[in-house]
């Protein structure tokens, strides 16, 4: 021993170890303190200190992280005995098997027992400055009372409820009125036509329709009871409509309709919940895929609901008392999970937004935002590239400090767009959090936050996976790509709470689809960069779907009009300032067809906005074609097409496959000339 006194440095040694250990403990403490108290769950996981290891733990014990969540956040009837069941490759997912719940007690009532008057909705009505609020208790009364109306009419569990309404109070009362039943709803967007309709009543196999009799949006008012009674001539299934009075202008009435309101006053303020099991159908949503019938995504209970609350609680870090703002239509999946579902399992104030962007002028967020004082702000790159346009002045005249994060969804949002939500709307304090997810997905599966303060967040990308999610980028061959700084197919490599289990009525399609690109994977069709530091940018649609103002559209759904002038066609999406994506049509005509030109078009234009809806309208509509390149076995060189539009000549490649390469001459020429 070097030192002449062992005792000193003994305690030199134990006094500086015991330091070191405190310390250390203090700092474990903290870090686990902090990770508890952003998630209280997490005290109860092995080796989580901080929310690295939250994120990790999430996806390598994804039952363990999902049980708790569970166990945690919903109120259960009966509790479940196995967190999942679930086999990605057969397309077989389950969740919580045993339990059951309802879920709009888990909306409702167990928030009107702990803050019966605490706003639930604020409907921001078209008319501006003329908002409404609707408290917890009166909501659950509306719904119980809806409830009970639907069940006097003979509305079982079971029984799918088409919802076709704007969004308004009555519309969510509707969904969770049916949720409280155990019926099945299916909201189709109030834009679409009667055919669309029709088309969504029946392969729903609805025998019950709620509407109202007239819708309001951006000052024009539209007969959406009128549309309904065309749609339901050709659904001989449907033997009762309820009518909601949006406006004062009274309708006609038939046998079959019922007035919603007046009945309503006749019913009991308590409507006994059913016990749901974990996966009864909750509800089922139509979206565009790659062929010409849409598909009806069928989302469940309990999984589709605890993964629409957490997403929301962590995704916005949405807190008690805040006031969301979500601006999509109820019609879509956003309006369902972060409109209604998300935000009403939390106890949240969730707005509810009738109105456009522009309306009465391109101030209306930010005059809405310093109105309702808005904590968290979601919408689409649309309406940011379209408000962009009008200029620094309309968003500088508004109080916005009351906002916090700003969230993006639907399509990519181009870094112009995103500089300027961040700078000019967020003054630069806020996250912009670019969220990607699916109808499929239910809930957000990739975005910037929840991630630490101060995680860098890169404009356009929506870079990180949420807890659980595993994203996975697969090459040409099918093998998953493991390095970064590579793109390919994006699948999710596990099964989460919040994903469709099935299309309805067609099961295989739902494999087909999902699940036989990449055995064991979930495939979302989209293409996505993983970048040198491991963040996810999503690059669009790899199949024949085309985005356009965030709207999903199969180009098939197009293509498949019936028009007496047309012999075929083909519709390519591309790159479009304001929308996104626009809509270009590649139009053969039949031998002997006299109308031509401005009228040609605007014939088939009608013809779209009546088989399907106004956005799904082409912008622009090459009628001249001759022909069409097709490849030997008859299909339409879409590849081919899409280099025409984008005017990239060059890059139009082996045609050797083609049947008769002249055709493509044939339509550069055109496209030349015109
Ligand atoms: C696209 C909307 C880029 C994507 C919630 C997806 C996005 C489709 C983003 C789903 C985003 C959605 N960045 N693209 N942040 N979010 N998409 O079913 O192509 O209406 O597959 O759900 O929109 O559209 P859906």
């Amino acid at each position: 021993m070097w030192l002449p006194c062992g005792g000193t440095s003994n305690y030199i040694v134990t006094h500086f170890r015991r330091r070191l250990f405190k310390a250390y403990f203090r700092d474990l403490g903290r870090r686990r303190c902090n990770v508890a108290a952003f998630m209280p769950e997490a005290a109860g996981f092995d080796g989580v200190s901080d929310r690295s290891a939250l994120q990790e733990f999430s996806v390598s014990n994804s039952e363990s992280f999902w049980a708790a969540v569970a166990r945690q956040r919903l109120s259960w009837i009966r509790p479940f005995h196995t967190v999942q069941d679930c086999d990605l490759s057969r397309g077989e997912i389950k969740w919580f098997v045993g339990g059951q719940l309802n879920v709009s007690v888990n909306c409702l009532d167990r928030h009107v027992h702990t803050c019966p008057e605490r706003v639930a909705l604020i409907w921001e009505r078209d008319e501006s400055g003329s908002e409404v609020k609707v408290t917890y208790r009166s909501l659950l009364e509306m719904t119980c009372r809806l409830g009970n109306l639907l069940r006097r009419h003979g509305v079982k569990r079971g029984d799918c409820v088409t919802i076709y309404m704007p969004t308004c109070p009555l519309a969510v009362a509707s969904m969770l009125a049916c949720a409280r039943i155990g019926a099945a709803h299916n909201v189709v967007f109030a834009g679409f036509s009667a055919e669309a309709l029709a088309e969504r009543i029946r392969d729903a196999q609805s025998g019950t329709v709620i509407t109202v009799n007239q819708g309001v949006r951006g000052g024009k008012v539209t007969e959406l009871k009128k549309t309904v009674d065309t749609a339901v001539q050709s659904c001989p299934a449907v033997q009762q409509v309820f009518v909601a009075m949006r406006t004062e202008n009274p309708v006609a009435m038939t046998a079959r309709d019922v007035a919603m309101e007046e009945e309503m006053l006749k019913e009991d303020v308590v409507c006994e919940p059913a016990a749901m099991d974990s996966e009864d159908v909750l509800f089922l949503l139509y979206t565009s895929g790659s062929t010409g019938k849409p598909k009806g995504l069928v989302h469940t209970q309990a999984g589709y609901l605890l993964y629409a609350a957490l997403t929301h609680r962590y995704v916005f870090s949405y807190h008690d008392g805040d006031v969301f703002g979500c601006v999509a239509d109820i019609g879509w999946i956003t309006g369902h999970s972060y409109s209604v579902y998300g935000p009403l399992a939390n106890g949240g104030t969730t707005v509810l937004f009738e109105s456009t962007p522009i309306y009465p002028d391109p101030g209306r967020y930010w005059e809405m935002v310093q109105r309702l004082k808005i904590n968290q702000f979601y919408g689409a790159p649309t309406a940011i590239r379209l408000l962009l346009k009008y200029g620094d002045e309309w968003v500088h005249k508004y109080d916005r400090s009351t906002l916090k994060t700003l969230g993006s969804v639907g399509e990519p949002i181009n870094t112009e767009a995103w500089e300027w939500y961040h700078r000019v709307v967020g003054d630069g304090r806020c996250p912009v959090v670019d969220t990607w997810w699916q109808t499929e997905t239910g809930g957000i599966c990739i975005s910037p936050r929840p991630s630490d303060a101060d995680a860098e967040i890169v404009p356009g990308m929506a870079m990180r996976p949420f807890f659980s999610i595993k994203p996975t980028l697969m090459d040409t061959e099918g093998k998953v790509l493991t390095s970064n700084d590579v793109s390919g197919a994006l699948c999710i490599a596990q099964p989460w709470p919040g994903m469709a289990r099935t299309i309805h009525n067609n099961h295989q399609r739902f494999i087909e689809t999902y699940c036989r690109p990449h055995p064991g994977y979930f495939f979302t069709g989209d293409g996505a960069y993983r970048s040198k530091e491991g963040y996810y940018q999503i690059t669009g649609r790899l199949d024949d779907v085309i985005n356009v103002s965030g709207h999903r559209i199969g180009t098939a759904e197009i293509e498949d009009n019936q028009c007496a002038a047309v012999a075929e066609s083909a519709v390519i999406g591309y790159s479009h300032d304001l929308k996104g994506q626009g809509v270009y049509a590649f139009v053969v005509l039949k031998n002997d067809v006299e109308v031509q030109g401005a009228a040609l078009c605007q014939q088939l234009n009608n013809m779209v906005s009546k088989k399907i809806a106004k956005y799904a309208c082409p912008d622009f509509i090459q009628v001249f074609v001759q022909r069409l390149p097709k490849t030997r076995s008859g299909k339409i060189m879409r590849r081919v097409l899409r280099k025409v539009v984008e005017r990239d000549l060059d890059g139009v490649g082996d045609l050797s496959t083609l049947d008769d390469p002249t055709a493509v001459q044939e339509i550069i020429q055109e496209s030349r000339t015109e």
